[in-house]
């Protein structure tokens, strides 16, 4: 049996989140019409767990067994509860692309851990669906290992705050993410429904959540580069990755070998559950659409309008259109209705990944203006439930809630009144307009179970043993410039890469320059000069002119040497298909 659309899956907040399909439209993309490929083709071909997870038994020492064709997998046993380190224990997954270079080879550097953000992502999902990728960065001298933070995914104990998978579904699919500005009673209506989340949380408790936080899991990081017998981490953390990755420095600054944190976010900010400081540059990636269109011409962007005050004109007519006259959608495969909170939504879905969703974004825009909501129902759209024959099968999947529980844990206890809310809503709504679709966040946190808060929280600062690279986008619709540069602060002799695009995290804009950044700092250490400013490769939409279709962006890349072939289509790829999900249907 399936029911159509009645799963909110992967609640990503900040998420970075990778995921694989095989019949997605860029597995088919080359880069030059075919002319060139590499190794990281490969990872198309991967498509769901063909791993059985339980077949490992978690062991304190690291013990890979052969996964997913050519890699490794890992479950490594680390106590639940540190300040109890011989009580209850919990096994975290883990996944290795292995170095190209044999690990007894002089020039083989060790393990690059990742972490996808969130909270709640699968760093097994983004190393199974774009280590290669991941690894043609930073280069063959390195294994990239993905694991899942405890509480997520493979790692167990894994939250879950519903009785079944069709209890949760039942629940999110009952209630679309709305708008907060879509009626007078959302706000009101999110509210009660945060408040039944968390109560949930606290009642389908079997005494482990307490222990799913951010401080935890950077003991646990700590454990899987001591179980490789190293003493120093190498790591890239995206996003909210950024957030576990400046904890790891402030709480192991000895431990430090190479930390790279892109996509940044003020830790401090996140851990007073505040939430209100992130979007300081989403009117800036909203203007890289609209600018970009513009530039591009009626070939390059079909939502085109001949200056940016028209083209903003022409969304708020729809914005207008769709408030008093939804629109209902059929298609060959499925169903349902394209309002407000949908355009919302899938605007500020599309901000996160301009390369993957200008385009597509323009085009549903455009059709929409012509009254076929077809396209920005696709983009929308989530996967159909399943109901199991075998639940065994989903035993491991990646739920919503254990981000929540992430981000609740760790933050400052929020107040229950509703109208502590609502002044929270204005004052985000004061500083941002899209406070609608970003208020959702705290909610769960409203009636959360009362933990003690005796986990890290701060100060982020520290003399780390090897200096970090921070790395932050001039438009970033959710962790803005500004974040990195605070951050750096904190951390001695760090330095802030900025990248002069539009998208979240550097991955989502293909630039050579950046990644060759990255890769030298892993690699021997070089940490760019302060105020270094690298460009993207090629600007979302075509200009006017040049070639139609993705292909065209081909022309972009012509005065690329040889040697950075591979290292660019790596790139490209990554910011054509890195996936990160916010909450379907706002
Ligand atoms: C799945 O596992 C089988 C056997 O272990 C292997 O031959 C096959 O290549 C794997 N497929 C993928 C897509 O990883
Ligand atoms: C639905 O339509 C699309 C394109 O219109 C087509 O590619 C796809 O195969 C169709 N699916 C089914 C199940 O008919
Ligand atoms: C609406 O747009 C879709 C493409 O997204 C197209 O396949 C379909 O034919 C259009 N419907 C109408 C009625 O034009
Ligand atoms: C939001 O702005 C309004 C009008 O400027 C002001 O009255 C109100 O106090 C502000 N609210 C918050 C919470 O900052
Ligand atoms: C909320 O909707 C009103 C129109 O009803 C609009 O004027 C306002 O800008 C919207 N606010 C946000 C944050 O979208
Ligand atoms: C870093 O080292 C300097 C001098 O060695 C010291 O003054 C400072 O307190 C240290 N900072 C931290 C956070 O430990
Ligand atoms: C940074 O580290 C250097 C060398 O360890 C030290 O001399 C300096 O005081 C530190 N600065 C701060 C602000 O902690
Ligand atoms: C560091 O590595 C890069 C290759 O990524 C190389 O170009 C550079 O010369 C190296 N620097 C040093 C100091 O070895």
């Amino acid at each position: 049996m399936t029911m159509r659309r009645l799963v909110t899956c992967c609640l990503a907040f900040f998420a970075v989140w990778f995921f694989l399909s095989e019949d997605s439209p860029y597995a088919k993309h080359r880069l030059h019409g075919g002319t060139y490929q590499s190794s990281a083709e490969r990872v198309y071909a991967v498509a769901k767990d063909n791993f059985s997870w339980e077949s490992i038994s978690p062991t304190e020492e690291l013990i890979w067994t052969d996964c997913y064709s050519d890699n490794q997998c890992a479950r490594l046993k680390v106590p639940l509860d540190y300040a109890h380190p011989d009580g209850a224990s919990a096994a975290i997954a883990m996944i290795r692309i292995h170095s190209a270079v044999p690990h007894d080879s002089p020039s083989y550097r060790g393990p690059i851990l990742l972490n996808p953000g969130g909270p709640g992502g699968s760093g097994v999902d983004l190393a199974i669906g774009r280590g290669a990728l991941i690894s043609t960065v930073v280069g063959p001298e390195f294994d990239i290992i993905g694991f899942d933070p405890r509480g997520i995914g493979r790692s167990t104990p894994r939250v879950s705050f519903f009785a079944s998978r069709a209890e949760r579904a039942i629940w999110s699919g009952n209630f679309k993410k709305q708008s907060l500005n879509s009626s007078a009673d959302a706000l009101p209506h999110a509210y009660a429904r945060g408040i039944v989340e968390g109560q949930l949380a606290g009642e389908r408790d079997d005494g482990s959540l307490r222990f799913i936080n951010t401080d935890h899991t950077a003991r646990d990081m700590l454990r899987i580069v001591q179980a490789h017998g190293l003493e120093k981490i190498q790591y890239w953390g995206f996003s909210y990755g950024s957030v576990l990755g400046a904890t790891f420095a402030s709480m192991f600054p000895d431990n430090v070998g190479r930390l790279v944190i892109d996509g940044v976010v003020d830790s401090e900010n996140y851990f007073a559950t505040e939430w209100n400081n992130n979007l300081m540059d989403t009117d800036k990636v909203w203007m890289a659409f609209v600018d970009g269109c513009v530039a591009a011409g009626p070939n390059g962007c079909a939502f085109y309008a001949p200056t940016a005050a028209e083209l903003s004109a022409n969304l708020d007519k729809l914005y207008a259109s769709l408030r008093v006259r939804p629109i209902p959608v059929r298609t060959n495969t499925s169903f349902g209705v394209v309002d407000y909170s949908t355009l919302r939504g899938t605007i500020f879905q599309a901000l996160y990944r301009p390369y993957q969703l200008f385009p597509t974004l323009a085009g549903a825009l455009a059709d929409l203006t012509k009254g076929n909501a077809t396209a920005l129902f696709k983009m929308s759209e989530t996967p159909a439930f399943e109901c199991a024959c075998d639940p065994s099968q989903y035993r491991f999947e990646s739920v919503g809630e254990a981000g929540r529980a992430v981000l609740c844990n760790d933050g400052k206890r929020i107040s229950p009144d509703y109208e502590d809310l609502l002044a929270h809503y204005q004052g985000l709504s004061n500083s941002s307009g899209w406070a609608d679709v970003w208020e959702h966040i705290r909610l769960p946190c409203l009636a959360w179970p009362e933990f003690p808060k005796n986990h890290f929280q701060g100060p982020f600062v520290a003399n780390t043993s090897f200096p970090l690279l921070l790395v932050g986008n001039t438009a970033d619709p959710v962790t803005p410039l500004w974040a990195a540069n605070k951050m750096s602060r904190g951390f001695n002799g760090s330095v802030v890469l900025t990248q002069d695009s539009a998208g979240h995290c550097s991955l989502s804009g293909p630039s050579i320059c950046t990644q060759k950044y990255i890769r030298q700092y892993f690699l021997n250490g070089t940490l760019p000069e302060p105020g270094t400013i690298c460009a993207v490769d090629a600007p979302p939409f075509l200009v006017s002119g040049s070639d139609a279709g993705v292909d065209g962006h081909a022309q972009a890349f012509l005065g690329v040497p040889a040697e950075d072939r591979e290292l660019l289509e790596a790139v490209w790829k990554l910011a054509k298909t890195f996936d990160l999900r916010f909450p379907t249907g706002i």
